[in-house]
């Protein structure tokens, strides 16, 4: 077994040898987290801990396939200026040498703990996963204190992803799970003093609260009040593609409700899927010192696709989303981008289109731009924006639809849902990402795309005469990410 500055040592030759690919990679994203080399998935551990915002993630760095997961670490004191730290966690401990997997960050009396689920198999590859802490004074060196909470009775040990609160005098945590039955649910522990934990049940899952069959495995679960209203964040495997609805292999989602702290109960509504892009997954939030219920999510997902993805040839694979701030208003999630993004734009671009019908308007934009449309009329007939000759846009008749190319081969694939009226949109792309606020924040599509690099085109194009305003800047002024 390697000792932690072995590991730590073996990780920084990885990055500096891989720096050059990395950097000369035109599918290098600008302004959003990603993995230096090797494979990021989710984001774990969001905090805010004595002013400095930190985001841990699922890291392998010597691999862009998933496997054995480390916790890598980026801070940030503005949202926007990013550094990568140090490894917070390595798998070099006997309950969780095949991997650091994922969890959660709390502040208690000046101390940050991680929680997060130790990932065993052995010889004959049977998994045990072990609730795990680690604790720092500084924020940034970690000693970990061992196996916090064992697997109850009545499920198997797809058991993980602990999330910690504190509700009074006590402090709860969430888990994703499956039971014996191998039914995905949601469920909670309980403990006085963040050491000693107790197994309660389960608070929501298949066959729970009316849902009928919701998938064999729940992951990454975040429970918070939002608003007044108790948001209980899942994300289920096994549910079938049911119309517009998951279409992706694995689903994110919430529900709204309410939640008794005492009785440990959850009541709740409808599954609502949290973003309606091709990639998005395992997203968590975090309260910040302004009172802000903000939330980053994976912009990937595990699937056959995964390994499609090009900027494998440049030794990395994935990035996170920006951070979302999230609201409820008229009983609905809102989501918006964090404010902070705005000191990211350069010289704006701002005028007023008029569509003849049939007409394309075109303009070539920068690869990190955000994009601002108000629409006046949708009603009237299809609007389309084509986006770097990759990513088709549409609206018509009350049917929101995206489409890209597929990351191998040249098909295309889509996603839709429907939508009401269409207003505004507010797009964020990278040079191979792009990030849809629809409605203000009403709903959002998340997906990566991998166009021609030479290719910064938009154009838009309406079946009928429509009238639009359009807003918008290059990206990547005022941030940075260093690693
Ligand atoms: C979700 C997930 C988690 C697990 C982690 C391992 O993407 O499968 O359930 O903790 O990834 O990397």
């Amino acid at each position: 077994m390697l000792h932690n500055m072995d590991f730590q040592e073996r990780i920084n030759e990885q990055i500096d040898e891989n720096r050059s690919f990395i950097e000369t990679d035109p599918y290098r994203l600008g302004y959003h987290l990603m993995p230096p080399v090797g494979l990021l998935n989710d984001p774990n551990g969001l905090i805010q801990f004595q002013g400095v915002f930190h985001v841990f993630f699922q890291w392998n760095p010597f691999e862009t396939k998933h496997g054995r997961k480390f916790w890598g670490h980026y801070t940030s004191e503005d949202l926007i200026h990013w550094t990568l730290e140090p490894v917070a966690l390595m798998p070099d401990s006997w309950y969780d040498k095949n991997g650091c997997y994922s969890g959660s960050a709390i502040e208690h009396e000046g101390t940050m703990y991680l929680f997060y689920t130790g990932n065993v198999k052995d010889e004959n590859d049977v998994r045990s996963s072990y609730q795990s802490l680690a604790i720092s004074e500084d924020g940034m060196n970690f000693e970990k204190k061992g196996p916090v909470l064992h697997l109850p009775e009545g499920y198997t040990p797809h058991f993980r992803d602990p999330k910690v609160w504190k509700e009074e005098d006590h402090w709860l945590m969430v888990l994703g799970a499956q039971n014996d039955q191998e039914q995905g649910e949601a469920v909670l522990a309980r403990s006085p003093n963040l050491m000693d934990w107790e197994f309660i049940g389960p608070i929501a899952g298949s066959g729970m609260n009316s849902l009928g069959d919701f998938g064999y495995m729940w992951e990454c679960p975040d429970l918070f009040q939002l608003d007044g209203t108790d948001v209980l964040i899942v994300c289920p495997q096994g549910l079938k593609a049911q119309g517009d609805d998951y279409q992706n292999l694995y689903q994110a989602g919430y529900f709204l409700g309410d939640f008794d702290p005492t009785e440990a109960e959850y009541t709740h509504g409808s599954f609502e899927e949290f973003d309606r892009g091709f990639d998005f997954y395992a997203p968590q939030t975090m309260l910040d010192e302004k009172g802000r219920r903000l939330l980053i999510g994976w912009m990937g997902i595990t699937d056959d696709a995964e390994q499609n993805q090009p900027t494998i040839d440049s030794n990395w694979i994935h990035a996170l989303t920006i951070p979302r701030v999230l609201e409820i208003k008229d009983g609905k999630l809102i989501q918006t981008a964090v404010p902070e993004l705005q000191k990211l734009r350069g010289r704006s671009a701002e005028y007023e289109v008029v569509l003849e019908a049939g007409d394309a308007f075109s303009e070539e934009i920068n690869a990190c731009s955000e994009i601002l449309i108000d629409f006046k009329n949708t009603a009237a007939g299809k609007v389309e924006l084509e986006i770097r000759n990759d990513i088709r846009i549409s609206y018509k008749d009350n049917r929101f639809v995206v489409e890209r190319y597929q990351f191998s081969g040249t098909e295309r694939e889509q996603r839709a849902f429907a939508l009401d009226q269409l207003t505004g949109l507010q797009i964020f792309l990278d040079h191979s990402s792009m990030e849809i606020f629809i409605n203000g924040g009403e709903e959002v599509f998340t997906c990566r795309y991998f166009p021609d690099p030479e290719d910064n085109t938009i154009a838009l194009q309406a079946e009928k005469k429509m009238t639009l305003d359009i807003h918008h800047w290059p990206l990547n002024g005022g941030g940075s990410i260093t690693f």
